[in-house]
């Protein structure tokens, strides 16, 4: 049985016509698991919630804006008959006492957290000399130290699920895992980006602290990845940071010849949180059609 056709499109995507998974995954691979991310209104971060929902998983969606967070959180729960899904609005990943708050309410509510997606970003478009020091400190506290916040409020919930769910050939149960994060990160800084150094020297620390979450909890049965997504259709990251014009362009210069999907981030979730992905840890899944390695041709 395969998860099938999927949602209704959500009106924050005005695309004619969007799926958030593809029909390869199975339902029920993440039944009883809890799935807690931090950025969870966005775009991008609502599909990857969705598709977990979707196939099983309960989950806590954390955001600053509470309508927003707790509208999101509604509609992601209709993905799947009896999913429970809480919206925390009013959480700022830049203060660590409201994550330990809301992950405790997870998981009170929701009976554990197994899996982690460290979603929340801020980011604007300013060249280096337009920038105080201020305002790569705005970028900095949310994307770096928010992300490391999220990691530290849920570090005892995930060394618990991977301790049940640990892959070792004998205490495995017959299906699911748990105790996993992934940090939502982006390729901006692999070849360095015009008007993005804020945003390139945070996730350049992103990515260096899931490396670090990989070798250093590895053994405790904890893995730890990145997802880079490249430039994606209909996301509030490129509604911010893009015009019709640098669209077309952007379009023109990526080898798959066309903006990625949601969905498709999503999928590398799904790859990474569920058993195909055991193995993976430590690494950076690049989801964009092979843009960052044309970012530099003109
Ligand atoms: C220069 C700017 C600026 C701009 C803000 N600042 N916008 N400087 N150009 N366009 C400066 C302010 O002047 C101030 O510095 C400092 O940043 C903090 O601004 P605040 O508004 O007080 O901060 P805050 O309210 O905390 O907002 C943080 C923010 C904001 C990052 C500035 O944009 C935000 O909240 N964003 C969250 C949502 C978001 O950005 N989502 C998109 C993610 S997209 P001074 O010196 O004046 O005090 C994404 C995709 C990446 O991540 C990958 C793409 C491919």
């Amino acid at each position: 049985q395969t998860a099938g056709p999927l949602w209704k499109t959500p009106r924050t995507m005005p695309m004619d016509k969007y799926e958030y998974l593809s029909d390869v995954w199975r339902d029920g691979i993440f039944d009883n698991k809890v799935v807690f991310c931090t950025g969870g209104a966005g775009s991008i971060c609502s599909a990857q919630v969705r598709a977990m929902v979707h196939l099983g998983a309960n989950a806590c969606i954390i955001g600053r804006n509470v309508e927003k967070t707790e509208n999101m959180a509604k509609d992601i729960a209709t993905a799947r008959k009896g999913a429970r899904v809480l919206g925390l609005g009013a959480v700022d990943v830049r203060k660590p006492e409201a994550l330990a708050a809301a992950a405790e309410r997870c998981a009170k509510e929701l009976g554990s957290i197994d899996f982690v997606i460290a979603g929340a970003a801020g980011n604007f478009l300013a060249t280096m000399d337009q920038i105080s020091s201020n305002a790569l400190k705005s970028v900095m506290e949310i994307d770096v130290l928010g992300s490391y916040n999220t990691l530290k409020a849920t570090l005892p919930y995930l060394v618990e699920s991977a301790e049940k769910y640990k892959v070792d050939g004998k205490t495995r149960p017959k299906a699911g895992t748990g105790g996993r994060i992934i940090f939502v990160s982006a390729t901006l800084h692999y070849a360095g980006t015009p008007l993005q150094s804020h945003v390139s020297i945070a996730k350049a620390g992103v990515d260096a602290m899931s490396v670090s979450v990989a070798i250093e909890q590895g053994p405790k049965g904890i893995t730890s990845n990145v997802i880079a997504p490249g430039p994606i259709a209909g996301t509030e990251g490129m509604a911010r940071l893009s015009t019709d014009d640098s669209r077309r362009e952007t379009r023109r210069q990526i080898p798959a010849q066309r903006m990625g999907y949601v969905k498709e981030i999503a999928d590398a979730t799904i790859y990474l949180f569920s058993d195909a992905g055991n193995f993976v840890n430590g690494e950076t899944i690049v989801v964009d059609g092979g843009a960052w390695h044309t970012s530099s041709i003109d």
